[in-house]
């Protein structure tokens, strides 16, 4: 989605938005601008890529600017639609993440307005403009109360050229504190290089940035003092460390990814699984069910957890997609709510998250992003530690997500006495081998690239699994096709014969999760049946398994871990695939088309 900058102070102001928004690139956009102040407001937008826009850039001053990257929602991709959107007196400049759902309402009573593009943001602009009477705090606080959907949105005006005001509703919005300097963003990477001090906005706030100050106040004028927060992320972890993409180098992060997820939560000594006061509490109350709600990657990491959970504690798990559950999900107050966001800032798991808060159930968020939207909805949230993600496609958030499924598994068991201490001292030293399995896993991507060179021409794959590996068998589909653009779906095992069959033709690859479990033999049918209808079969499989060679193609190997943790190391081998099918089709890998890492709008 859409990308926002806000910068007051003495750097170099072209180089620092520019630099920002490339930061921001990774959430997706088709269009691209920035606005400064200098003696007077200073515009300029292009379509296309931020180092193009850069180079057609000419020399620039000021000490106040605003840059987007815009993700076309209101209107077509053109330099017009591109932001910052500006007023009819050319005075006033607002970039925008979100919807005027009311747009053409008030769009209709600003009388004698001219309006030069299709966008709903043009409207906030001149709004701005119409309630302006010598202080532009005010006059963007009136303007956002006549607005009626999510936002988020930055204003500068030439009139006050040492002012920034920036306004949310249920869209990010957050303030990165420097010396001297302030910051205002979509997200922290755009100002994690200067400042790891952040205070983030809440909805219906709107704050007053100058170089040397902040002020937030309430949609009242009441100000609010507010905390800041020290974010851990180093700015390493935002780039790309000689890896071609992030997503390669997101994949190879996970070995200290699963460390970290780790870190804080198991104690050996005292064999124990400890999480912060809050969740402790959520977790000792008897629930009937537990519901988790998701989207996207994380809904399949649920899907996972479904089978960790029922495993582990016997209660039953269902998961939804937020974009169903908000609308017909069933709340039952006796059930613990689990919502699964990366960035804790997707739409429908907000709306979903906000729908079971209401009727009274208690609510968890697994999240990457502290102090994102869904942790300030949620009773209590855990933070899956795995710095910040910037390729498109979810990878090592979503191992850290199933880890703390697995953790919050763990704990609910111990806690209805399912396993005892010695059970539970057991699953800590699995889980504390696990870094080193995901090396093992992470050592095979040589081989899988050899491997991606004979089917990255084909046109579209079947993956399949049971149990557990059925998620993961859709989350492998999910991240080929996304990255790839092949065709490509994932079906538990046993239902092949009920459709999937019809599509098989001679060489149609098909990957098969297979792991020891009870249903290894059912499994090794299914390779039969695929086989003997001409699909090429590449099996994952465990690297002691010595009967798959005589029933599959190709054999990819994952290290040996006890049957609960083996989607580990599989989805790092199904990533794999993904990138180096795509990679050798030259794909846009990091930024796929179509597509954004951060979905905050419906
Ligand atoms: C796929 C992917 C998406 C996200 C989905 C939810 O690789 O990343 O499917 O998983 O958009 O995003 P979050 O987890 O931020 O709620």
């Amino acid at each position: 989605m859409c990308g926002i900058i806000g910068y007051a102070g003495n750097r170099d102001i072209k180089k620092l938005l520019v630099e920002s928004l490339k930061r921001l690139e990774y959430r997706g956009y088709d269009s691209v601008g920035i606005g400064i102040i200098s003696d007077k407001l200073n515009v300029f937008k292009e379509v296309g890529d931020v180092s193009n826009f850069e180079r057609k850039l000419p020399k620039l001053k000021g000490n106040i600017g605003i840059g987007h990257t815009r993700w076309a929602t209101h209107g077509e991709v053109s330099k017009l639609n591109a932001h910052p959107q500006i007023s009819c007196n050319n005075k006033i400049a607002v970039v925008h993440n979100g919807i005027v759902e009311n747009f053409k309402e008030l769009k209709e009573k600003l009388k004698g307005h001219k309006f030069e593009s299709q966008t709903d943001t043009e409207v906030i602009a001149h709004l701005i403009e119409e309630n302006y009477k010598g202080s532009l705090l005010e006059a963007v606080c009136l303007a956002i109360k006549k607005i009626k959907g999510s936002y988020s949105i930055v204003v500068i005006s030439e009139d006050e050229p040492d002012k920034i005001v920036g306004a949310r509703n249920e869209s990010p919005l957050i303030i990165g504190l420097g010396d001297g300097e302030n910051f205002l963003a979509s997200d922290i990477p755009a100002f994690l290089k200067y400042t790891k001090r952040v205070v983030y906005l809440n909805d219906e706030e709107i704050c007053l940035l100058k170089n040397d100050s902040i002020k937030i106040y309430d949609l009242n004028g009441n100000e609010k003092l507010k905390e800041e927060t020290i974010i851990n992320w180093d700015i390493k972890d935002a780039e790309k460390s000689g890896f071609p993409h992030y997503m390669l180098k997101e994949i190879h992060d996970q070995q200290d990814t699963i460390q970290r997820a780790l870190i804080g939560r198991i104690f050996e000594i005292e064999r124990e699984i400890k999480f912060e006061e809050i969740i402790e509490s959520l977790l000792t109350n008897r629930y009937n069910n537990i519901h988790i709600i998701a989207c996207g990657t994380s809904y399949y990491s649920g899907f996972v957890g479904k089978y960790l959970i029922e495993n582990l504690t016997g209660i039953p798990v269902y998961v939804d997609l937020a974009s169903e559950y908000r609308f017909y999900g069933i709340r039952d107050n006796s059930s613990l709510v689990i919502a699964i966001s990366q960035s804790g800032e997707t739409s429908d798991t907000l709306a979903a998250l906000k729908e079971a808060k209401k009727s009274g159930c208690n609510t968890l968020v697994i999240t990457n992003v502290i102090g994102s939207s869904a942790t300030r909805i949620a009773d209590g949230f855990i933070l899956t530690q795995s710095g910040p993600e910037i390729g498109v496609a979810a990878t090592k958030t979503f191992t850290s997500q199933i880890i703390v499924l697995f953790l919050l598994a763990l704990k609910i068991s111990f806690n209805l006495k399912n396993i005892g201490t010695q059970q539970l001292y057991e699953f800590i030293l699995q889980l504390k081998e696990l870094p080193r399995k995901a090396r093992a896993a992470l050592d095979q991507s040589a081989t899988i690239r050899e491997i991606s060179k004979d089917f990255f021409k084909e046109r579209s794959f079947l993956f399949i699994g049971r149990g557990i590996n059925y998620p993961l068998a859709l989350e492998g589909a999910l991240k080929l096709k996304e990255i790839s653009y092949i065709q490509a779906e994932g079906f538990a095992a046993g239902e092949l014969k009920h459709g999937p069959f019809a599509l098989l033709t001679k060489n149609f690859p098909v990957v098969v999760i297979v792991t020891k479990d009870i249903s290894y033999d059912k499994i090794l049918a299914n390779i039969g049946e695929a086989k003997a209808r001409g699909a090429k079969i590449i099996a994952i499989a465990d690297q002691n398994d010595t009967d798959i060679e005589k029933y599959a193609d190709i054999v990819i190997r994952y290290p040996s871990v006890s049957n609960m943790l083996a989607c580990i190391p599989i989805s790092i081998i199904l990533q794999l695939l993904a990138y180096h099918i795509a990679d050798l089709r030259n794909c846009s890998i990091d930024k796929p088309r179509n597509l954004a890492k951060s979905v905050t709008v419906e």
